[in-house]
């Protein structure tokens, strides 16, 4: 079959993950893309001539439907509602979403579909979004259309400023905490910064658990590094960072950085345990997010990357390097 250029759908355009997916595009402009957002999202399109924009809800699948239709070779997926913007409920509405999207993809016969998911573990069941991600898993491996599935890590710029990081929400356009669920903003207007201001770090657990942290400007080449690669069609990948770290050592690496010492204050797991009981009927979302914390806590997720980033000829960024150049960047 003749290889045409790729055109990509990008789904959770407004996302921080599906943004930085787009900043990219735009600034390597050889492919094409079409951005799928809300109406009532006040995304600002990267003005680039390879990037347009296609105004639809995942709810409502002849808008999904109709972004396919317009000469869409590929679709790379982010949405979901798990941090819920305001009048969004989490999670109920994250399947019906992935049913519009395969069916589109079905009906369009799209070439790939490219899906960020989470990172696997023996405790999937103690967390409502991972058991909503694995059922989406489910339903687009059992679809038939060809699909790459990303299992990802914590991403270092939402877990490290869930630790108290200003810096790396810095000049993010679309930050995942900032998005409008209450919690979420409230955690951040009281922990915002205090790592850089007053050397205080917040750990999950002890601190003592190593996760491969992972840059979301990583994550977003890895999935455009999947278009056009047939090794990745119909593969579950394991997506982490370049090396295990434990969540003292990232409060360290701020301690070197910033020249500091660092008060590392740990969020003991039956704490977080207690806070997601009393949370579930009233607000699942936070419920969610207690349990994460719980998890990355007390599961390591480190995942060997050695051989997807041969076959992708990619580099990944390690804690330090993303550290220091947030920092950089920043005006404390
Ligand atoms: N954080 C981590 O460490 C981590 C690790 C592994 C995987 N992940 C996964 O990575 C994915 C992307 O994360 P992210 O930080 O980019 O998420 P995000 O900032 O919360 O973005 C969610 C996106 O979904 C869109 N969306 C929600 N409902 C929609 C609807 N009805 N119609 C169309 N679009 C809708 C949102 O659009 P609006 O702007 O209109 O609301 C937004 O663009 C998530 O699925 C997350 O679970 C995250």
């Amino acid at each position: 079959m003749e290889s045409m250029k790729p055109h990509l759908l990008v789904i959770g355009a407004s996302g921080q993950l599906g943004s930085a997916i787009l900043r990219r595009i735009a600034i390597e402009g050889d492919i094409a893309a079409t951005a799928f957002v809300r109406s009532s999202s006040n995304y600002q399109l990267p003005s680039a001539e390879n990037i347009s924009l296609h105004t639809g809800d995942l709810t409502d699948f002849d808008s999904v439907n109709a972004a396919c239709r317009q000469k869409v070779s590929h679709v790379i997926a982010t949405a979901s509602s798990i941090v819920p913007r305001k009048g969004d409920s989490f999670g109920i509405d994250d399947l019906l979403f992935y049913e519009n999207i395969i069916r589109a993809c079905k009906e369009n016969h799209i070439e790939h579909l490219i899906y960020i998911s989470a990172f696997p573990s023996p405790f999937d069941d103690q967390v409502p979004e991972f058991v909503i991600k694995r059922q989406i898993e489910q339903m687009i491996v059992a679809s038939g259309v060809p699909y790459t599935i990303f299992r990802g890590a914590a991403f270092m710029d939402i877990y490290f400023a869930v630790m108290g990081s200003r810096a790396v929400m810095q000049g993010v356009g679309h930050p995942t905490l900032l998005r409008g669920y209450w919690l979420s903003r409230l955690w951040s207007s009281l922990t915002s910064g205090i790592l850089e201001k007053y050397g205080i770090a917040l750990l999950p657990g002890n601190g003592k658990t190593r996760q491969s942290f992972i840059c979301i400007d990583d994550v977003a080449n890895c999935m455009l590094h999947a278009v056009n690669q047939p090794g990745l069609i119909n593969q579950i990948i394991d997506l982490g960072g370049p090396q295990a770290i434990s969540w003292r050592e990232v409060a360290d690496l701020y301690g070197h950085l910033l020249n500091k010492k660092v008060m590392k204050i740990p969020l003991p797991i039956w704490l977080l345990k207690t806070l997601e009981v009393i949370m579930r009927k009233g607000t699942p979302a936070g419920a969610n997010m207690m349990s994460i914390l719980a998890l990355l806590g007390h599961y390591e997720f480190t995942p060997d990357m050695s051989q997807l980033t041969h076959q992708l000829q990619i580099k990944l960024t390690d804690s330090r390097s993303f550290i220091a150049k947030k920092l950089a960047e920043t005006k404390l």
